[in-house]
């Protein structure tokens, strides 16, 4: 690896988090959505596939409803591969993938108090329950992993981990090796075909003894209980998993030949008679006060159990109200995950050390003492912000308090009270300690307000962030390279075959560099023809694809069509940057004057190529590319000139083709309704935005008469 690869370093936050899902525009909810996907799947990769995960759960949490509420807000942007319809990860490549006969779904969660009160007011709306206390189960929620074993008139057939929910792994041999799952279900009354869900866990003594066992052969210790049992589990030696001692309770099922029971109560109580473990410490409770009381005795057993759990399960107990309150999205209406809080501690933090982020944020990093805290020993852990840091008054020598939910990433709330204090308050660094030391800046939105990111300005060259760069110049939206994925491009990169983008062109016509690929396991003459086709194919690129490819902070898709077509050649654009980047009066006014272009877009178009790294990079580039001028707006049309947003879905195009005939024919789309819309599209299940068209008198047209008006 390259010795400027950049370090593994926690998520950056894009600007545009500060704020509400609502306030997002369309282009920052489609570069938020994109980013955020992106980290949730590399999240539950390190979750579920490395056993390895490097943020809390409470983390991983704020990010997948983040995505949830910008997906609300613009259902239009849901992509379909979406974290939100997504449980789990895609499964490991070593195992056969199993198709659950019934998708395996997560639970949501419920923090507090109110959250659990909204369960259950939500559950007795839905049913028209009025005042009536509805009968739950309150279960422990083990920290494992779950699993789902199908039984055929009795017989254990097969058995598989989750995966994605849909898929999972099969790993039927190993789950023969756990004493608490039958070969062969006892008693009487299953149904022919059962699908017995529970969780494979690890007990603290076996977990203790197993990585005692590591470290004293010298090998790697497992960070928790879950990620042991998980390891143990997805062996492909069934000895190993064999020799390990996994567990098992089983708490519901999936697909079933024939119903066998009303109630979850009924349910847990078969299950344990055809021999499998259920949890023993399961309450039948009834309405909210039922519910708050098992929590808080769950928190008073917790410490006592020989198992790690990590909140209550509630579920409706009657079994034909389950089927009424269906599912929402990936998880069920009938239950709710009452998770724990984080554990707590306290230690020194020796340092501050920035960590430079994918996409260039700066993080600082607490160096602490180590601590034990949640399980496992603590020595690093996050300060979120600058903001954070002074409004903390944290400074190196403190003792603080160390927060860990779940996993990882633990973070420091603050300096711990009654403890000596660090002597000075801390300075927040003003360079980056990447190599190109650039000034560290407040980041702005789009909208020019200030957030508390700083970041590093080095974009294409920043060794830290210049394969972000990379990936988001291949993206489907930008080049749109054919042949040449993230994976390949992560992989040229740390070959030192493409380190720029003007790379991948030189790479097409290089052919010492084609005949180094010819020698890589995999990469076929097929295979070689089709990425140098593909890049071939892209060496002619629009405009608009050239500027939002460069990826300039704040320039979207939106404003890299709104630039195209304010300066329509790439030889007008760029000389208009340099001069921008050099405070030519004359320049920024022009690019103020373009629509949508603020101050935001202004000083990020002067920041990038007022840097010299950047400019060579755009000079090479443009040197291998031949850029097809943009076509001015058409100004002739019944639409030219007008803001369009579409909304609800549309039966003759897909959005991105209404998007494009609008743009054609000289109109501006936008992906909210404001006073400054005129026309509203709607189809069939548009929701808010069809709202606020009639609230603010704004025309609303059908697509059809959408379609006769632009003469389609
Ligand atoms: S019921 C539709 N009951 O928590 C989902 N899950 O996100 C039904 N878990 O994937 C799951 N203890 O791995 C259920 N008593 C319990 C549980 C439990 C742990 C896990 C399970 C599930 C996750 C929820």
């Amino acid at each position: 690896m390259p010795a400027d690869t950049p370090p593994p370093s926690s998520p950056a936050l894009p600007p545009s988090r500060g704020k509400g899902a609502s306030d997002l525009t369309e282009a920052e909810a489609l570069d938020e959505l994109t980013v955020l996907a992106d980290e949730l799947a590399a999240h539950d990769i390190r979750y579920y596939q490395d056993e390895a995960p490097t943020v809390s759960d409470a983390e991983y949490d704020v990010l997948k409803r983040r995505n949830e509420a910008i997906e609300a807000v613009f259902p239009h942007l849901v992509r379909d591969n979406s974290p939100s319809m997504r449980v789990g990860a895609a499964r490991a490549e070593k195992f056969s993938p199993v198709e659950h006969g019934v998708p395996m779904l997560s639970l949501d969660n419920a923090f507090s108090d109110e959250e659990a009160a909204e369960f259950d007011a939500r559950v007795r709306r839905f049913l028209k329950l009025g005042e009536e206390e509805v009968a739950y189960t309150a279960e422990p929620k083990i920290d494992g992993l779950s699993a789902s074993l199908r039984y055929e008139d009795g017989r254990l057939v097969q058995g598989a981990t989750r995966g994605d929910g849909r898929v999972g792994e099969d790993v039927t041999e190993n789950f023969r090796t756990i004493n608490d799952i039958p070969s062969r279900l006892k008693g009487f009354g299953w149904p022919e075909v059962i699908e017995i869900r529970g969780e494979v866990y690890l007990g603290h003594a076996d977990f203790a003894a197993l990585n005692a066992a590591a470290e004293a052969a010298g090998q790697k210790t497992y960070v928790n209980a879950r990620n042991a049992a998980s390891g143990s589990l997805r062996q492909l030696d069934a000895r190993i998993t064999a020799a390990r001692p996994l567990r098992f309770f089983a708490y519901t099922w999936g697909l079933i030949s024939a119903p066998f029971a009303q109630t979850q109560g009924e349910a847990l109580a078969m299950l344990a008679e055809w021999g499998f473990k259920t949890t023993p410490q399961t309450q039948a409770v009834k309405g909210l006060s039922g519910l708050l009381r098992a929590y808080a005795d769950f928190s008073k057993q917790r410490p006592k159990l020989t198992f790690d759990i990590d909140g209550v399960v509630y579920k409706v107990d009657r079994l034909d109200w389950q089927q009424r309150l269906g599912f929402v999205s990936r998880s069920p209406r009938w239950a709710i995950a009452r998770k724990f809080p984080a554990e707590q501690a306290t230690t020194v933090l020796r340092a501050i050390d920035l960590q430079v982020g994918r996409t260039g944020a700066i993080t600082p990093v607490a160096r602490l003492e180590p601590v034990f805290v949640g399980g496992v020993t603590v020595e690093n852990a996050t300060l979120h912000n600058a903001d954070e840091i002074a409004r903390k008054d944290i400074r190196v020598g403190d003792t603080v308090i160390l927060q860990r939910a779940g996993d990882v990433i633990p973070q420091v709330l603050g300096p711990a009270p009654d403890t000596p204090r660090g002597p000075e308050p801390y300075a927040f660094p003003t360079h980056c300690p990447c190599p190109l030391h650039t000034p560290l800046a407040r980041e702005t939105t789009a909208s020019g307000a200030e957030t508390v990111v700083r970041r590093c300005t080095g974009e294409f060259a920043c060794p830290f962030q210049r394969i972000e760069h990379l990936k988001h110049f291949v993206s489907r939206r930008a080049f749109d390279i054919e042949g040449l994925g993230e994976k390949q491009l992560v992989a040229f990169y740390e070959e030192e075959l493409v380190r720029e983008p003007a790379d991948i062109f030189r790479l097409a016509r290089d052919e010492a560099k084609l005949a180094s690929l010819r020698e890589r396991e995999g990469y076929g003459e097929v295979s070689i023809r089709n990425l140098v086709a593909g890049i071939e194919a892209r060496r002619t690129i629009a405009l608009d694809r050239f500027i939002y490819g460069l990826g300039i902070r704040h320039v979207g898709e939106t404003t890299a069509m709104t630039l195209a077509r304010g300066y329509l050649t790439a030889e007008a654009f760029l000389a208009a940057m340099d001069k921008v980047a050099d405070r030519d009066p004359e320049a920024v006014e022009e690019l103020d004057a373009l629509d949508q272009v603020g101050a935001a877009v202004i000083e990020a178009a002067a920041a990038y190529f007022a840097a010299d790294h950047n400019r060579r990079i755009v000079a090479a580039l443009v040197g291998e590319l031949d850029i097809q001028d943009a076509l001015a707006p058409k100004t002739d049309t019944a639409v030219a000139g007008k803001t369009v947003v579409f909304t609800g879905s549309l039966e003759h195009m897909t959005r991105d083709e209404a998007k494009a005939q609008a743009e054609r024919l000289g109109a501006k789309v936008s992906g909210s309704v404001s006073k400054k819309t005129d026309l509203v599209v709607a189809g069939p299940g548009a929701g808010s935005k069809l709202k606020t068209a009639a609230e603010l008198g704004i025309q609303v047209l059908t697509e059809d008469e959408w379609l006769a008006l632009v003469g389609a």
